[in-house]
């Protein structure tokens, strides 16, 4: 075996929030240039806040590193850097979430968000031969109607945003909140995913297959409490996007040895792995790759299925999904 076929493996993110990839050095930049005061006073201060006990209590430290970014060249930056960090471990497509209500609920424009992330994703594609998609989240924390409203705001940009997704606080807000405002996303040809069975119940992952009619579920780890779920899942080739040093983060399992992923292979899963917040939970994706292959001792089939399911689960076009694949294929054979 390569000794590093983790970082030789093309790969495809799918689950990256752009505001959880603020490190805390240019957390502490931008909160200098932008004149916003915060907890830390430095990275070391910053990185020993990084402990959390669930999902809501790492959100409040998301939300308040996420009031640095004003400008649109805040952005800008946020997502160059997020793009150069996840080349370098051969993240050759990104699908990327960003949370457009942590910001304009401060005031700053939807225009400014969407510009300093859209120009970052055009230059990588230039620079870096990387390509990428944008999937707007709601917030479910708020309510069904200014998830609607933020959908009327990206309507003229339509063509800049692949899909529209659901995070934020889980438990308590279940996706059928939301099936109106999902039923107008698909009418307005988005694309759909959702957050769903990280903390919550199989139940919610129910809801957004069958009233959300996502093609995708974010997380999902839960679904093994429900055989008849895993079935449903298995039989439509539904991919989960899995945060393996996430869920360790956040509490949703002790230890990484505790992760269902390998039960979720063995299910016959389309499972892809993925680094959701990297800044807070201590690592990109490669990081997330090797921790599951030593802990459950993913052999290297193991390793180039779960590279071959993030191609197979974006939303890449057919042709450039089997550009992919036949890359993967001339690696894995050692023909490349
Ligand atoms: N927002 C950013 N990261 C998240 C996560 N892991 N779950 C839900 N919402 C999020
Ligand atoms: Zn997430």
């Amino acid at each position: 075996m390569s000794s590093d076929l983790v970082g030789e493996l093309p790969k495809a993110e799918l689950h990256v929030h752009i505001e959880g990839t603020l490190e805390p050095d240019l957390m502490l930049a931008l909160g200098e240039r932008n004149g916003v005061p915060l907890p830390y006073a430095s990275v070391e201060e910053a990185l020993e806040a990084y402990e959390f006990t669930d999902l809501q209590s790492f959100l409040e430290v998301y939300y308040e590193g996420a009031r640095v970014l004003q400008r649109e060249e805040d952005f800008h930056d946020l997502t160059q850097a997020y793009l150069e960090r996840a080349r370098r471990d051969n993240v050759v497509h990104a699908e990327i979430f960003f949370d457009p209500q942590a910001h304009t609920e401060r005031g700053v424009k939807f225009e400014v968000v969407l510009e300093g992330i859209l120009s970052a994703l055009d230059a990588a594609d230039a620079e870096l031969g990387m390509t990428s998609r944008l999937i707007l989240c709601f917030l479910r924390h708020l309510s069904p109607e200014q998830a609607m409203a933020t959908l009327e705001q990206a309507l003229p940009h339509r063509d800049a945003i692949v899909g529209v997704g659901l995070d934020s606080s889980e438990l308590g807000n279940p996706p059928s909140r939301f099936a109106r405002v999902f039923d107008r996303a698909r009418e307005e040809g988005f694309l759909t995913v959702a957050h769903a069975g990280e903390e919550g119940p199989p139940e919610y992952i129910w809801e957004a297959l069958n009233e959300l009619h996502v093609r995708r579920i974010d997380h999902g780890v839960r679904c093994l409490e429900d055989d008849r779920l895993v079935e449903r899942l298995r039989r439509d080739r539904v991919p989960l996007t899995v945060c393996p040093l996430s869920n360790v983060k956040l509490r949703v399992f002790d230890r990484i040895e505790s992760h269902s992923i390998a039960r979720l292979l063995d299910a016959g899963l389309c499972v892809t792995v993925n680094s959701d917040d990297p800044a807070y939970f201590g690592g990109y994706i490669n990081d997330n790759y090797r921790a599951v292959r030593d802990a459950h001792e993913i052999d290297r089939a193991g390793l180039v299925q779960l590279a071959r399911n993030s191609f197979v689960g974006s939303f890449l076009d057919d042709a450039a999904k089997s550009r992919h694949l036949a890359e993967l294929d001339r690696l894995a054979s050692g023909t490349s």
